[in-house]
């Protein structure tokens, strides 16, 4: 598989390029304002970019969508309740096919009403729902901690321990990470119940 993680000039946000080697379809995660980089790194790798897909429908992670459509031609992907512009509507457990790659959407809204984080084979795009060493944020519009808790807890922790972690943004430093790593040592992911984890997220 080609993957790129490309760091934007601001908010921290991270935007992935991600293409399939034999067939050169690809697909950009959460362009984040950084089309030009984008344009490169697909034009010197020969990749046309097919879809692009948004963790979720924040601003900072979807500049540049409609930028990078007009370039490219590629659809834009969202989660059926993302209220932006969008051509295919995503739903949980639906597949997005890059050539012969396949990535499994995952419904995971607690930031967002329309978070989604995607699986493609042993790495896990977070978006803002989990960071290395913290989660995403509840107390914006449309945040909510109980939802959240069900994404991270009855979804997210269920995974493989050895799933490779990359989010939407890299508060602190770090990049990527692996699952396990973050099952056993991110403070947010530390075992409550749903109402511990709710208060949790107030008093954060
Ligand atoms: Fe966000």
């Amino acid at each position: 598989m080609i993957f790129f993680q490309i760091s934007a000039s601001s908010g921290q946000n991270l935007c992935y390029l991600i293409g399939d080697e034999e067939t050169k379809e690809a697909a950009v995660i959460d362009p984040s304002g950084e089309v030009e980089k984008i344009m490169k790194l697909a034009t010197e790798n020969d990749l046309k970019i097919k879809y692009i897909i948004n963790t979720h429908s924040h601003a900072d992670h979807t500049a540049g969508n409609n930028e990078l459509a007009s370039k490219t031609g590629a659809k834009i992907l969202l989660h059926k309740k993302a209220r932006i512009k969008k051509d295919i509507d995503l739903s949980d457990g639906d597949t997005i096919t890059i050539g012969n790659k396949k990535i499994e959407v995952i419904y995971t809204p607690g930031h967002s009403p329309d978070s989604i984080c995607l699986l493609l084979e042993n790495k896990l795009l977070t978006g803002d729902t989990l960071f290395v060493g913290e989660c995403g944020r509840t107390d914006i519009p449309g945040g909510s901690s109980e939802d959240l808790y069900d994404s991270l807890f009855k979804k997210i922790k269920k995974l493989s321990d050895k799933l490779e972690i990359y989010p939407g943004h890299y508060y602190g430093g770090q990049k990527r990470s692996i699952l396990g790593y973050e099952k056993r040592n991110n403070y947010t992911l530390e075992p409550r119940t749903k109402e511990e984890f709710i208060k949790f997220m107030m008093e954060d």
